[in-house]
């Protein structure tokens, strides 16, 4: 059967202290609101609805860039999760079969949790995500009877006795659409903080003669991100489970407390990962690359066998085939490096692609942008550049060719050609002494005067 997911991201988040909406938070370098985005796709929803308050634009810009068939539809008053359900309705009209409803601000949630609730589906026409907390604090309470949840009690409206119960809410709910917004829409805001609760729908549902059911998850899957200091404590949360799974693929870590993870950080077994080596999103190691220490990655897809670093920056678009070696104070940039090409030091790659086994030498810079627009360079297989080239883009430098050190090449260099773009040397013979000596001879006269 087919499902839609609703995301409620309207929370102002004022806890958190910042003019940035709450669910743009990065989370494994990688905004809140996407995990929940990325979690749902396990279901294959037909629509994704994500319901905004504050920050509408943004959030909006965030959620296409990752989803671009995604809703987003404005909550102006946060009056409740009901009432931010509700705002759905419109998106949803045309959508059959189940919603899932999560919370922007939820994004631990796992693909196993989300396909038990869709198959608990099969029993009930209300699911609701629970949990057992180890301190219930102030969730709501699922209240139930045998196997049935017969309503929903938030902490605020509770007796002593229901506060008792340690099943807790986890907010995520299932049903089908027409029940869903048939209840949502008989949902009143009678309550100690007059807000429409979408717990409330269990207790209507119930008296409607329709059954209500839990499926139970762990609670870390649940937690909720309210203020920095939660914020800071899942990024720790998250890092400890990357760096174990990691481990357990088969990565080698030395210090794996030091490497940080992103959210969709790929690395193949046999891989060796140096201490102190930051993945930002989109990186893709495969096994048996070599990630040495103080390293910097983002965007980037290294193949077996490369080694990459120390101290190297790969950035959005690099592309490194097998062997490829990437040394010490080198930044990649949108390029292709071709099996077994080197930049070994001190070099900026930009806007290129470098040939098989071309070699570029210490100091290497392609010199992309012109102010206004960015340019391209071509490097052929097996092109030696000397130290010190300055490629000065859009510039092609054929196969087997080779530039001089230092050489500043703005036009083509066809294959197996060597190109020199330097001034002549000019030497004095004697002229270097001689003035040395001038000059020590000029400052002894200044100290005794
Ligand atoms: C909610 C549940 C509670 C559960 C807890 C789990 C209700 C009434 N209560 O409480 O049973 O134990 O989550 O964390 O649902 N939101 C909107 N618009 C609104 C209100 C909220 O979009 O008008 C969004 C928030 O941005 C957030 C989510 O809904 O992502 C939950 O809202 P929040 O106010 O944090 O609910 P809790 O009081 O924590
Ligand atoms: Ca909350």
């Amino acid at each position: 059967m087919s499902v839609s997911l609703i995301i409620l991201a309207a929370g102002q988040g004022s806890r958190m202290q910042s003019d940035l909406p709450k669910v743009l938070h990065p989370l494994a370098q990688v905004p809140l609101v996407l995990h929940c985005v990325r979690a749902g796709r396990a279901l294959d929803p037909d629509h994704v609805v994500v319901v905004v308050g504050h920050g509408a634009e943004q959030v909006e810009h965030v959620v296409l860039s990752e989803d671009e068939r995604a809703k987003v539809v404005v909550q102006s008053q946060q009056l409740g999760t009901a009432h931010a359900v509700a705002q759905a309705a419109d998106a949803l009209a045309g959508a059959s079969g189940d919603v899932v409803v999560l919370y922007g601000d939820t994004p631990f949630i796992s693909e196993e949790t989300l396909h038990a609730l869709r198959a608990a589906r099969a029993t009930h026409d209300v699911v609701v995500l629970g949990f057992n907390a180890a301190d219930p604090a102030r969730y709501g309470r699922l209240v139930t009877a045998g196997d049935a949840l017969e309503r929903i009690v938030e902490f605020k409206d509770a007796t002593e006795e229901e506060r008792a119960i340690t099943l807790c809410n986890s907010g995520v709910i299932c049903a089908s659409r027409a029940q869903l917004f048939d209840l949502v829409a008989q949902v009143g805001n009678k309550n100690a903080a007059q807000e429409y609760y979408l717990t409330d729908i269990v207790a209507l549902a119930r008296a409607q003669g329709l059954s209500a059911g839990v499926v139970i998850c762990p609670q870390s899957e649940t937690l909720g991100i309210n203020t920095r200091a939660e914020l800071a404590a899942a990024e720790a949360a998250f890092q400890a489970r990357a760096r174990q799974q990691a481990l357990e693929n088969g990565v080698a870590m030395q210090a794996p407390d030091t490497v940080i993870f992103a959210q969709d950080t790929v690395i193949g077994c046999d891989s060796i990962i140096e201490p102190y080596v930051v993945f930002g999103p989109g990186v893709s190691i495969e096994g048996g690359a070599t990630i040495r220490a103080f390293s910097h990655l983002e965007g980037a897809h290294v193949s077996r066998g490369a080694v990459v670093g120390p101290y190297a920056r790969l950035r959005p678009g690099a592309e490194l085939a097998e062997d490829v070696r990437v040394g010490n104070f080198v930044e990649i940039k949108n390029a292709t490096l071709d099996e077994g090409a080197k930049v070994n030091h001190l070099s900026y790659v930009g806007d290129a692609h470098i040939g098989a086994r071309a070699n570029l030498g210490a100091g290497t810079v392609t010199c992309n942008y012109d102010g206004v627009f960015k340019h391209h360079t071509t490097i052929g297989e097996g092109a030696f550049i000397g130290s010190s080239t300055m490629l000065v883009a859009p510039v092609t430098v054929g196969a087997h060719a080779m530039t001089g050190s230092g050489s500043v090449i703005t036009s083509d260099v066809p294959d197996g050609a060597l190109a020199l773009g330097r001034a002549r040397q000019d030497t004095k013979p004697g002229l270097g002494k001689r003035l040395m000596d001038k000059l020590r001879a000029a400052k002894a006269a200044r100290v005794k005067g």
